[in-house]
């Protein structure tokens, strides 16, 4: 359901994904596409256009370039950045200097509605010994499980911050692993279907609520210990439940794990070293 501004002034609506070339941008794309509305596809990487999608190749750390990509959009999804643990300059820049650029940029274009993909690894310190019986909610502290979570508070802090100086919609969605299919034993408790990350991201496009929330962002898993109530109170129905891939883990992962902790295996990560998953190379220029 479209209800942007644009939807409500019988135009298109235009919805300006960051990092849209990256792995949960390239899941969410075609499942975002709608009749009247328009993907603004805005990453260093070039991403193909085609019916209903504007390509951008900027920096998100370019305010000039950023402040062009929000020009008549009503709402960013803003999902740039490092997805892992990396050197603490890299993380800042992209994570940090990233979002209050994305933010700063909605603010001046108007943009009424924000989605900052955060990420569990904010909170991976919480041990679901102090979960109560309906699951840990969304917005227990930040308690970071590495540099990478560290850099995700301060993206939901930035969010609260543009929320309630400037009375934007902001969702800060801490999501599990959002992979086709659980890579790993200790994603079955926290994965994110990318169904369900379309479902989610369309709850908080269409929501009325105002403000800041912070909301997992998990599949309907057995074996989830977080609290999906809130996402659901904004209409999130995740469908998806990571147990029918449970039979392909019959081995627990090598390496460290720290099960019981919101953030398993990334409690033990070496700060500031790359982590798993894709290496993004610091860039300062905004084209190429
Ligand atoms: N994939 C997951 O399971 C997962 C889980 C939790 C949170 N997240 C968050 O979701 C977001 C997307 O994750 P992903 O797995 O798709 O990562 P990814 O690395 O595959 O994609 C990130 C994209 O952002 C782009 N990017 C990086 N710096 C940029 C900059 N300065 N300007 C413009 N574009 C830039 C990259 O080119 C890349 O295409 C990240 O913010 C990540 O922290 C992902």
């Amino acid at each position: 359901m479209a209800t942007g501004r644009g939807a409500a002034a019988g135009r298109r609506e235009t919805v300006l994904i960051t990092g849209a070339a990256g792995r949960v941008g390239t899941l969410l794309r075609p499942r975002l596409i709608r009749p009247g509305r328009v993907l603004r596809l805005l990453d260093l990487d070039p991403v193909s256009p085609g019916p209903g999608v504007e390509p951008v190749v900027a920096d998100v750390t370019d305010p000039a370039a950023t402040v062009a990509a929000c020009a008549g959009v009503d709402a960013v999804v803003h999902l740039a950045g490092i997805p892992t643990e990396a050197p603490w300059d890299e993380l800042v820049r992209a994570n940090i200097d990233g979002t209050r650029t994305v933010l700063e940029a909605a603010r001046q274009a108007g943009v009424p509605r924000v989605v900052l993909a955060s990420t569990i690894h904010a909170a991976g310190f919480h041990h679901r010994a102090s979960a109560p019986e309906r699951g840990l909610p969304p917005g227990v502290p930040p308690r970071p499980d590495t540099y990478y979570g560290v850099t995700k508070a301060a993206v939901e802090a930035l969010g609260s911050l543009y929320a309630d100086r400037f009375g934007m919609a902001v969702f800060a969605l801490r999501l599990g692993a959002c992979f086709p299919e659980p890579p790993a034993e200790e994603t079955l408790e926290s994965w994110l279907s990318p169904e369900d990350c379309a479902r989610l991201v369309e709850a908080c496009l269409s929501s009325r609520a105002t403000g800041f929330r912070i909301l997992w962002g998990i599949s309907r898993n057995t074996r989830r210990w977080w609290s999906l109530a809130e996402a659901e109170e904004i209409g999130y129905a995740p469908r998806d439940d990571s147990e029918r891939f449970a039979g392909r883990f019959a081995k627990p992962a090598p390496g460290p794990d720290e099960p019981g902790r919101v953030g398993r295996s990334f409690c033990h990560l070496p700060l500031g070293e790359w982590g798993p998953g894709p290496r993004r190379p610091a860039r300062t220029d905004s084209g190429h």
